[in-house]
């Protein structure tokens, strides 16, 4: 089968796209017929090994464990394992895996369910990494509640536009969201009662506070961000871009982290996890339409280089996916 493999960390021309073996499918595992891949910024870390954190935290120290890179799929159950009761071959699916970024992936039959109808492999693709990401930020780390103000940064990304959504239709929240200026109308179409443009509007300039923020983007420093929060308000870092080497966007989670513990804020962090719990919810919540990933363009598989790279730049507009079969 096709796909992108990678021996070594490095610069996107790492990834070769070749011919390699069909995953071997274990006894409790499905091998999945890739339909769709969804592609995100955590790709870009695993290409070029950074920031070297992520090598210790089991990823592979010198090269990658996995050699083939994607972890978002949707597509039709091709072959399954003696152990797997869930799925049949020809049922459509969507989930996590080991190495989407190719003709076929093989996964455990946790990490799946059956793909909505009402979605397309495209629409179920971008959803389970930045859907997991999104719930458990407002909901385990955020402990969102009916009626709060909750301000989500980086609303019109990947993450963003699932938050948006979770936190007005299923938490019954009140939410503003911050995006650049094209992006206005397609954040108010999510369900957010306010749009705040970061390139005119400074949302830390003390005339509002929230009592949760949703961190996803540009960087702010932990301070400027708790000035925006009421007295005993939330703040969640869920990520952000730098070219720092080492920690890249995770040292200001460490420092909230850090903080924590002397202030009245409650100062959090989000690790996404793959929980079959949360997959089954996030696909009811697509099945009755409270849910609904926003697609900013799709590549074809050979082009996952180029995917990445655009996701790479950080405008993304909801979801990149790409399409393989
Ligand atoms: N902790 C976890 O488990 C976890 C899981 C998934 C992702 N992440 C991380 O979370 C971050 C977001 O992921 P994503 O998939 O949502 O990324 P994305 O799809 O690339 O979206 C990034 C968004 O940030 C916005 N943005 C850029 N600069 C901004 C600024 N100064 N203020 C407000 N918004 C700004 C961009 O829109 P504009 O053009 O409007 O600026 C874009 O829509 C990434 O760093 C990712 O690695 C963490």
């Amino acid at each position: 089968m096709k796909a992108f493999v990678q021996d070594a960390y490095g610069p996107l021309d790492v990834l070769r796209f070749t011919d390699v073996e069909q995953p071997a499918v274990g006894d409790d595992d499905v091998l999945v017929r890739v339909h769709s891949a969804g592609v995100d910024p955590g790709v870009w870390h695993l290409v070029t090994g950074r920031p070297y954190l992520l090598r210790l935290a089991g990823y592979g120290l010198r090269a990658p464990k996995d050699r083939v890179r994607g972890m978002d799929v949707a597509g039709s159950v091709h072959a399954v394992g003696r152990d797997v009761t869930r799925f049949r071959p020809g049922d459509e699916v969507f989930g996590t895996c080991r190495g989407s970024f190719a003709e076929y992936a093989c996964t455990p039959q946790s990490r799946l369910a059956l793909k909505p109808a009402n979605l397309d492999s495209v629409q179920a693709a971008a959803v389970p990494t930045s859907g997991f990401t999104a719930l458990q930020a407002l909901r385990d780390s955020g402990r969102v509640r009916p009626g709060q103000r909750v301000l989500i940064i980086g609303a019109a990304g990947g993450v963003g536009t699932f938050a948006v959504q979770l936190a007005a239709e299923v938490f019954g929240a009140h939410v503003s969201g911050v995006c650049s200026t094209g992006k206005v109308e397609l954040v108010r179409s999510l369900g957010a009662d306010e749009v705040i443009d970061y390139t005119r509007e400074d949302f830390a300039d003390g005339t509002r506070r929230w009592d949760l923020i949703l961190d996803t983007a540009g960087n702010r420093p932990v301070g400027l961000l708790r000035r925006a929060l009421t007295p005993k308000g939330t703040l969640v870092i869920v990520g952000s871009e730098t070219k720092e080497r080492w920690f890249g966007g995770v040292d200001r989670m460490l420092r909230a982290l850090a903080l924590g513990p002397f202030v009245g804020h409650r100062l959090r962090g989000v690790v996404s996890t793959e929980r079959a719990e949360d997959l089954a919810l996030l696909r009811e919540y697509l099945k009755d339409g409270r849910l609904t990933p926003v697609i900013d363009r799709t590549y074809a598989l050979a082009e996952i280089p180029e995917a990445i790279r655009y996701i790479h730049e950080g405008r993304a507009r909801g979801k990149v996916v790409a399409t393989v079969a």
